[in-house]
């Protein structure tokens, strides 16, 4: 295997955001690769298929902001029992993957014979060291191995599907949300890539112009951060495909990729009623020009900003422990006091979905896309100032 030969690649997703995905997919392979090096295989719930150049698909763990992993495809073939999984997985070609580590299994199966996770991993894991018996590993890779932190080696991920079987490896590591830097958060932070595709979902509704984006209860800053860190590459983060012996030999190949600088909104501001939140958000905004100021949404003071667009993740009342008052009304409100204070020309706000809003005055709603944020229901809604 080569760092220029095809490779297929699994990239995942939140369930009913793969669509979002696939734009910032198309974006950056027109940002930082050639465009027609992509192929589209499938869009399932849960993620992308595509093909493209090895190196590329590894590369796109630094460059995407909105998926959850990144997993390289390595085999399919039908299989009924734990024997002949091993049989399978030791005639399997590893060398260009692991570097003598006995792998961690991650297994999920439906509708198959094989169902068993630990007769899973024990069939995978003995599969491989008995593939290590017979094509025993290079020495400078188990010199790396033992230098490694093994937290990071690649995951081997088996799924089984009416008794077919994909075999993947991990080339991501801890889920990609994780950005490298680390951020402190308050209560409830959104997901960074919920937000990411998020605002993704707004973007597709503004016209091409300087828009200032607000975000009235913004917590630790995740909404801000995204916006300003759409196009960023991530490099200060170890991704576990930097383990394998196919790029520990190619590595210089790897091509350097340098963030494009382009950026979705010119001015970024959010405000915070907690004051211990906002000297928090302060700090994960140092050295940017996004503007943070303590603030209530509810004090009355207007505040109109031209060209703004606003996006709200408020409290849902079941995670934080606020009951009672947060309901309909509560969201209302909220949709009441944007108009008021900022006029944005849209609204994205995030309800949990047992709220449903069927109108709302001085708006039109343009889109509802329900999701799910830390295990809760909830639905995304795209609002259109019409007094604008
Ligand atoms: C669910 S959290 C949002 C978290 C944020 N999106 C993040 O990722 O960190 C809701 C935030 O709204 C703040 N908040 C609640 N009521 C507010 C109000 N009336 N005005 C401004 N902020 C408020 C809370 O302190 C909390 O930080």
């Amino acid at each position: 295997m080569n760092l220029i030969d095809q490779a297929r690649f699994f990239i995942v997703y939140p369930v009913d955001l793969e669509d979002l995905g696939l734009v910032e997919l198309k974006e950056k392979f027109v940002q930082h690769f050639s465009a027609d090096s992509l192929t589209l295989v499938k869009i399932i719930p849960g993620g992308i298929e595509i093909e493209c150049p090895l190196h590329i698909g590894l590369s796109l763990n630094s460059v995407l902001r909105t998926p959850t992993r990144i997993l390289l495809r390595l085999g399919e073939f039908k299989c009924r029992d734990a024997p002949k999984l091993f049989q399978k997985i030791s005639k399997f070609n590893w060398s260009p993957w692991l570097i003598g580590q006995t792998p961690e299994i991650e297994s999920a199966t439906s509708n198959s014979r094989l169902f068993d996770s630990r007769k899973i991993e024990k069939a995978i894991q003995d599969g491989v060291i008995q593939y290590y018996r017979h094509k025993p590993v290079k020495k400078k890779y188990l010199g790396h191995f033992e230098k490694a932190d093994k937290k990071v080696l690649p995951t081997i991920y088996f799924r089984a599907v009416d008794d077919v079987c994909t075999i993947s490896l991990d080339t991501t590591g801890e889920r990609l949300h994780l950005r490298g830097e680390k951020i402190l958060t308050g209560l409830a932070p959104i997901r960074e890539s919920l937000a990411a595709l998020l605002l993704i979902e707004l973007k597709t509704h503004l016209a091409p112009k300087d828009y200032t984006l607000i975000d009235p209860m913004c917590g630790s800053g995740t909404f801000l951060l995204e916006a300003l860190n759409a196009n960023a590459v991530t490099v200060e983060r170890e991704f576990s495909f930097l383990h394998t012996p196919v790029v520990l030999d190619n590595f210089t190949a790897m091509q350097k990729i340098h963030s494009s600088g382009l950026r979705a909104f010119k001015n970024l501001i959010g405000f915070e009623i907690n004051s211990e939140v906002v000297s928090m958000a302060n700090r994960n905004c140092k050295d940017t020009d996004i503007k943070i100021e303590q603030a209530d949404l509810f004090d009355g003071k207007p505040n109109k900003i031209e060209n703004s667009v606003v996006v709200i993740n408020p409290p849902y009342g079941i995670r934080v422990g606020e009951k009672g008052e947060i309901n309909l009304a509560y969201y209302l409100k909220i949709i009441e006091n944007v108009k008021n204070k900022f006029e944005p020309e849209i609204l994205g706000i995030i309800i949990p979905a047992d709220n449903k809003i069927k109108s709302i005055p001085n708006f039109t709603i343009h889109s509802i896309r329900p999701f799910k944020n830390g295990g809760i229901e909830v639905l995304f809604y795209v609002l259109k100032n019409i007094r604008l």
